[in-house]
């Protein structure tokens, strides 16, 4: 196993505490590869992440059951949006409700084995809560660092009642980003789990694996949200590496979405750019409301790669997107994990037959995002009659 740099090409020995390329001048992150790829994979027994503990890059210590999350058929959206099969790989299901326990069980298991005191990382409010309940059942000391007055209530209690240290740092994600970069450069006992960190990204590629052994093969295209885009190029290395193994025979198309005022990958990827920033990027979609995206590199390969598409959507389009899904199939997902299905809702996908959408967070991540929607409750006296009506209304 070696760490690779997607934007030097130079290759380091597997060191947990490197998160990024120490060339001069290129600090870009790193991935991991190995050397013989799965040599001796054999029969995968088990459920969820730890299903695929041969493609990881340590033992299983701490586990919460994160993975394993169920891929629904959506067939009456799907008939709406021209999608003869269209999917949601429901991530809310996780532990903590996010798809960040994936990478989160791989990554405490790396900070115990270097034997770190505590784990760090800054968050738009989805990862601080899936640290601090790891590092909880670690034992370990977790500090989280939050975009202030930006993080969605459900996060906040997530990371509050699981005991984490919070600072809220005044700021937006990308200041919290480099803080934390910082400190674990100067503090060696504590261990850094953004998804800078390669080898937690290498728990969420796990997604992938279980898509195409439901589906028996990757999908036409999958869809899902960008916004430090770890996860997509996570997934898109799962997909690779499956294929690679030979258990399935073809890639999907990797479809990135951003919200229209944080949509640095998009701007990138259509200007063909080589650079990744807009200063200030602002949405209700707070998950992905970023304007430096460490992972830049990597998704705009995903998006390239795979002969995907980047695109975006209003925050509008998002809790209209967010209301459809769960009124229509039942999920309930937070806004950020909405966009897939808000872009689906305004662009045809070419002739994809079976689509993916991965819904990143749970609905009552963010309880608040709803308060705007024009619903009427009404108030009625303690009656079977008054209630007779309502239900006729
Ligand atoms: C719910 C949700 N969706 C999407 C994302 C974006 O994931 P990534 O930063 O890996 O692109 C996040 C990140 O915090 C998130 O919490
Ligand atoms: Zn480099």
């Amino acid at each position: 196993m070696f760490l690779h740099c997607v934007a030097c090409d130079e290759r380091y020995k597997r060191d947990p505490m490197l998160y990024a390329c120490p060339a001069a001048g290129c600090e870009s992150p790193l991935e991991v590869l190995y050397d013989k790829e799965y040599a001796k994979v054999g029969k995968l027994t088990g459920e969820g992440v730890w299903r695929y503990q041969p493609l990881l890059p340590v033992k299983k210590s701490v586990t919460l059951g994160e993975g394993g999350t169920g891929l629904h058929l959506c067939e009456r959206l799907g008939r709406e949006l021209g999608i003869p099969r269209l999917f949601v790989k429901n991530e809310g299901e996780n532990p903590t409700g996010s798809f960040k326990d994936r990478g989160m069980t791989v990554g405490i298991a790396l900070a115990q084995a270097v034997g770190a005191r505590a784990v760090a990382c800054a968050s738009t409010g989805n990862t601080s809560a899936s640290m601090a309940a790891y590092a909880a059942r670690a034992g370990m000391t977790a500090l989280v660092l939050l975009p202030a007055g930006k993080v969605a209530m459900g996060k906040l209690s997530q990371a509050i009642a699981h005991g984490a240290r919070i600072a809220q740092v005044e700021g937006n994600f990308d200041d919290a980003m480099r803080l934390v970069v910082e400190l674990s450069a100067h503090e060696r006992g504590v261990y850094l789990l953004n998804s800078l960190n390669p080898y937690r990204l290498e728990g969420q590629k796990t997604l992938a694996f279980e898509v195409c052994e439901a589906l028996g093969d990757a999908p036409d295209a999958l869809v899902l949200p960008m916004g430090n885009a770890g996860n997509i190029s996570a997934i898109w290395k799962g997909f690779n590496e499956w294929k690679r193994l030979g258990r399935s025979r073809r890639l999907p198309r990797m479809i990135g979405v951003q919200a229209e005022k944080a949509a640095p990958i998009v701007r990138t990827f259509r200007e063909q750019a080589d650079a990744c920033r807009v200063e200030n990027p602002e949405t209700l979609a707070t998950a992905i409301r970023i304007g430096a995206p460490v992972n830049w590199r990597k998704a705009i390969a995903a998006l390239v790669d795979s002969k995907g598409d980047a695109g975006t959507v209003t925050d509008r389009e998002i809790l209209e997107a967010q209301r459809h899904l769960a009124k229509t199939e039942g999920i309930f997902v937070e806004p950020a994990s909405a966009t897939p299905i808000a872009f689906l809702r305004k662009r045809r996908l070419k002739g994809a037959h079976t689509v993916v959408c991965v819904t990143t967070g749970h609905g009552l991540k963010d309880p608040d995002a709803l308060s705007g929607a024009p619903v009427e409750m009404r108030r009625i006296k303690p009656s079977l009659a008054a209630l007779r009506k309502l239900l006729d209304a």
